[in-house]
């Protein structure tokens, strides 16, 4: 089949990982390297617009990440309010509608306003859909459906065999949002590190030694080239 037939994928997840490596590698402070990520962020999403992906999921903090140093924490929540700061208005020209997935409840009052803001101000638009992982974690998801559906049952809103798979994902954060196609973690690492566990259930996974700072739009479209040379069989023969 001609690789420009084949279809794209409709949701990209990536973990943007190795940002301290990055850093290390220049004897540089962990910090430099996560300035340096979020220049990607922004690289990558512009990427996608043009590529025409409808659905792009990033991993920029995870339930898992409060165990680092306060110091870096309260970095990682500085860079993330520069770039709503330096970014939003770009994010909007570009019909970039912002999604949060994670407990946002758990950031600081001047983040949380500030990302909340910014959900706000991008609600309208629909090119691309930009979910920001964020405090997020898969397990944590997964519990806060089966709560909410839980409360449903107890509250006698719904029954218990109303259940299904629709019903427990219109309570995720990727409500109406469809699965995982491809889910790309550079840096390394062959995990997932609790990153949409409900939402990769058939997405393929592209790993690679690239650093999240050194990672281009060529590598994405590279790892796009490989998920058109996949077989995607999802339980078929
Ligand atoms: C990813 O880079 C950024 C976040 C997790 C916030 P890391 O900070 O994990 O970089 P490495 O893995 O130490 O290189
Ligand atoms: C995953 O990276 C989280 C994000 C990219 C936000 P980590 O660096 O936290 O993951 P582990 O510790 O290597 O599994
Ligand atoms: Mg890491």
């Amino acid at each position: 089949m001609d690789s420009a037939k084949k279809e794209m994928p409709k949701h990209i997840g990536i973990i943007m990982d190795g940002n301290g490596r990055w850093a290390k590698k220049r004897n540089l402070p962990r910090t430099y390297g996560h300035k340096e990520g979020v220049k990607r962020v922004i690289e990558i999403v512009k990427a996608c617009y043009k590529l025409n992906i409808p659905y792009l999921s990033l991993y920029a903090f995870s339930t898992e990440n409060w165990k680092r140093p306060e110091q870096e924490v309260s970095n990682l929540m500085f860079l993330l309010r520069s770039f709503i700061d330096q970014y939003l208005d770009e994010l909007c020209e570009n019909g970039v509608k912002l999604n949060i997935m994670g407990d946002v409840l758990a950031l600081g009052d001047k983040t949380r306003e500030m990302v909340m803001d910014a959900v706000k101000r991008t609600e309208s638009n629909k090119d691309l859909v930009l979910n920001i992982g964020l405090n997020y974690g898969g397990q944590d998801e997964i519990l806060r459906a089966a709560k909410a559906l839980a409360q449903k049952v107890e509250a006698k809103e719904i029954n218990v065999d109303a259940i299904d798979k629709e019903a427990f994902e219109r309570e995720l954060y990727t409500k109406n949002q469809p699965p995982l196609d491809l889910l790309i973690r550079p840096s390394g690492e062959l995990r997932v590190s609790n990153f949409m566990l409900w939402q990769l259930a058939y997405a393929e996974f592209w790993f690679s030694d690239i650093l999240w700072p050194d990672f281009t739009e060529e590598t994405l479209k590279g790892a796009i080239d490989d998920y058109q040379c996949r077989n995607r069989r999802f339980g078929g023969v």
